[in-house]
């Protein structure tokens, strides 16, 4: 009898499957990723996802609380006694009338879903708890990642509040934003800033990890996406269960996008959705590899059969010409994204698009979201960006219902927040300008004035 949830490889020639028992990054037979895959013939499933609501009403239970596991049913791959909670999951999704004329679309027709508020101020806090749980399902004591900040902040406190495992984080130098940084080390991390990028970091904390037997908490660990399925669950529950016509993601390590299409595959696979929302992933221009192999090259998943070589070239070249990633946008600032195959298989399934925006778009989409009330850092922001390009080409219609993830706190990254909004010229010069972006359209100044009562009245007339 097979199991009720097994691993198994993405590669449909491949299709092996592995117990939940073991802990893996890839196939060990052929090296693709692996998804978790459920035999949901012999699971209990709800009929309708409206039946999920009644879990609210238990929420002195911590695991109906939780904003993951109270869709336990649709990731059952522990029993709920060994679920790991910290109370994530607290998410909201806010109708943005405030934004929505900046990205072109009509009243009531843009949501963004705030993933800013779940306990380290990201989404990764969706992945954590799911990684934490099959983590303590095979008794690891220590935990590392490769991060551009946020998933170390995550472990970082995931370790902190449960005491289950050791954090190690590996992050390349000078490359996270300080929210970030300060995050880890109060939290007591074990923290290891490597000469290189983001890129550097990932490939060495997979080396790392398999010499010293670590568990692995990036994104290549299939049961953290897992977790991040529920953050669609909970657009679907504040929409009152309507499937909406976009979701726009920023793209970076592209975990999210992957497990955002096997969410909406397997609720309509189990007939709990009557159809698929489109997907739309968005890159930072100086970090933009899926855009490129998707719509410069031409790649698709094409059920799995799709030609890996060219992949494999695309990256020679860049090696050859030493290009690195580089955005404001230091959350996305990634070259070399580990579920790529991954996210071109969500978007085959979702009719999926990827656009690429610049740092300048970037950081005026994110002054709207502010403006409009629920602040941001760049890389979310990138989803708005993305969105105002799309409605541009027609490509999303200006009625059309759509959601974009904005996937970590405003308070993740300051220093690209006052180097916009501050007016000083030297700060725009050396965090901005050096980047691209050469004005601040949307920059709200302090105002300086003497300390002097007269004067103040005067400039809080003129600014009011
Ligand atoms: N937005 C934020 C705020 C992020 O921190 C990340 C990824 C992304 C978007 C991209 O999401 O990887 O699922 O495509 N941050 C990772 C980290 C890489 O290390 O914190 P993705």
């Amino acid at each position: 009898m097979p199991e009720l949830a097994y691993q198994q490889c993405i590669s449909p020639e491949c299709a092996a499957t592995f117990s939940v028992d073991q802990t893996l990054i890839a196939c060990p037979e052929c090296g693709h990723l692996l998804d978790v895959g459920y035999d949901w013939d012999r699971l209990e499933v709800p009929d309708r996802l409206d039946c999920l609501e009644a879990m609210w009403s238990r929420r002195h239970d911590p695991l109906c609380l939780s904003g993951v596991w109270r869709f336990h049913d649709l990731l059952p791959f522990a029993p709920r006694e060994q679920c790991v909670t910290i109370g994530e999951g607290q998410t909201l999704l806010q109708r943005a009338d405030a934004v929505a004329p900046y990205a072109g679309l009509q009243p009531g027709r843009l949501f963004l879903q705030y993933e800013g508020m779940n306990p380290s101020g990201s989404f990764k806090d969706n992945g954590m708890a799911a990684a934490f749980t099959h983590a303590r399902l095979v008794g690891a004591s220590r935990a590392a990642c490769a991060s551009t900040g946020n998933t170390s902040a995550s472990l970082a406190l995931y370790s902190a509040v449960t005491r289950l495992m050791k954090a190690v984080i590996f992050i390349g130098s000078g490359k996270i934003a300080y929210g970030k940084l300060s995050q880890a080390l109060d939290y007591g991390a074990l923290t290891v800033q490597i000469e290189g990028d983001f890129d550097d970091a990932m490939a060495r904390v997979k080396e790392i990890s398999a010499r010293l037997g670590i568990y692995l908490v990036n994104s290549v660990n299939p049961f953290r996406l897992e977790g991040q399925k529920t953050i669609m669950f909970r657009v679907l529950e504040a929409l009152r269960w309507e499937v909406p016509d976009w979701i726009v993601v920023p793209g970076g390590n592209l975990g999210n996008s992957s497990a955002f299409g096997k969410a909406f595959y397997e609720l309509h696979a189990l007939g709990l959705i009557p159809r698929m929302p489109r997907l739309a992933v968005i890159n930072a221009t100086g970090a933009d590899t899926l855009f490129g192999v998707v719509e410069r090259e031409g790649l698709r998943f094409n059920g799995g059969r799709m030609e890996e070589e060219r992949i494999c070239r695309y990256y020679q070249t860049m090696s050859d010409e030493g290009r690195r990633a580089s955005t404001i946008a230091s959350a996305i600032e990634i070259n070399r994204p580990v579920n790529l195959t991954k996210c071109l298989r969500a978007l085959e399934w979702c009719d999926g698009v990827v656009r690429e925006v610049t740092d300048q778009e970037i950081l005026d989409a994110k002054a709207q979201v502010g403006a409009g009330g629920l602040g941001c850092e760049p890389a979310s922001a990138a989803s708005v960006a993305g969105l105002r390009r799309l409605v541009e080409e027609g490509i999303i219609q200006r009625d059309e219902r759509v959601v974009c993830i904005l996937t970590g706190h405003q308070l993740k990254d300051p220093t690209a927040t006052v180097a916009y909004h501050s007016g000083d010229r030297e700060k725009f010069d050396q965090v901005l300008a050096s980047r691209g972006v050469d004005e601040a359209q949307f920059g709200n100044q302090p105002v300086a004035v003497p300390n002097d009562a007269e004067a103040i009245v005067r400039a809080i007339e003129r600014g009011s």
